[in-house]
């Protein structure tokens, strides 16, 4: 008999320190002029894809702050999402399409599944909060090299709805790494290497899925 599988929310953000934030750049150049843009698409790939299907249980966010309009974030939702290949051409040409709208204070639609306002890394951090404090019992973890390891605190912790905050190929700030931390952050390591942010990203929904199928069989 299959287990009851009980599949709480997931979020990644991905803070893209170089990405831009115009659509004007090329898909053929993604790693050049898009300001390392091929990160967050493998980023919203490994969030994003299973074989065969998607992910509905995730919600990927993508922090941008590249010239020329910066902080701008672009927000991929599992459920709703249309039109996403696994390559990077077609995450990019979906993020393309969110850039090329007018970002504004407020969440605009730009294909399915795809949103894009203005905003940084605090005030995305501040909005996740508050719709926890409104009763989504939501946790944050700021993935570090140097952090808890994963296998702890999902014995610990999870699973319940919970946000999982990645650096890209510069990592983070001191001052983006305080600011996590002040909302509330917990650090996890998924192994004792160093890993790029897309692979960590596989991990966590590795051990997540297999922390879910144990949960359903106990
Ligand atoms: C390519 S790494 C960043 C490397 C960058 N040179 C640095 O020193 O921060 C990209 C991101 O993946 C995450 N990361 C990489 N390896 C990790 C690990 N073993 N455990 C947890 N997070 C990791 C971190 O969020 C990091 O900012």
């Amino acid at each position: 008999m299959p287990c009851a599988l009980y599949y709480p929310m997931r979020e990644f953000i991905v803070v893209g320190h170089k990405a831009v934030t115009d659509g004007q750049f090329s898909l053929n150049d993604l790693p050049g002029s898009a300001g390392r843009m091929d990160i967050m698409c493998r980023c919203i790939n490994s969030a994003l894809f299973l074989s065969h299907d998607l992910r509905r249980d995730v919600v990927v966010y993508l922090v941008l702050l590249g010239e020329p309009q910066p902080p701008k974030i672009v927000k991929f939702i599992g459920q709703d999402v249309r039109y996403l290949n696994p390559d990077e051409r077609s995450s990019g040409s979906l993020i393309k399409k969110a850039l090329e709208l007018t970002a504004r204070a407020r969440w605009r639609e730009s294909t399915s599944g795809v949103w894009v306002r203005q905003g940084d890394l605090e005030g995305l951090l501040s909005e996740l909060n508050s719709s926890a404090a409104k009763g989504d019992d939501n946790r944050l973890y700021y993935l570090r090299e140097d952090g808890t390891d994963i296998r702890d605190v999902i014995k610990e912790e999870m699973p319940q709805p919970s946000t999982f905050i990645l650096g890209d190929h510069v990592g983070m700030t001191p001052d983006e790494e305080q600011k996590i931390m002040d909302a509330g952050a917990r650090t996890l390591n998924v192994g004792p290497v160093s890993l790029h942010a897309d692979h960590c990203i596989i991990v966590v929904n590795n051990e997540l899925d297999r922390n879910n199928e144990r949960k359903g069989c106990d």
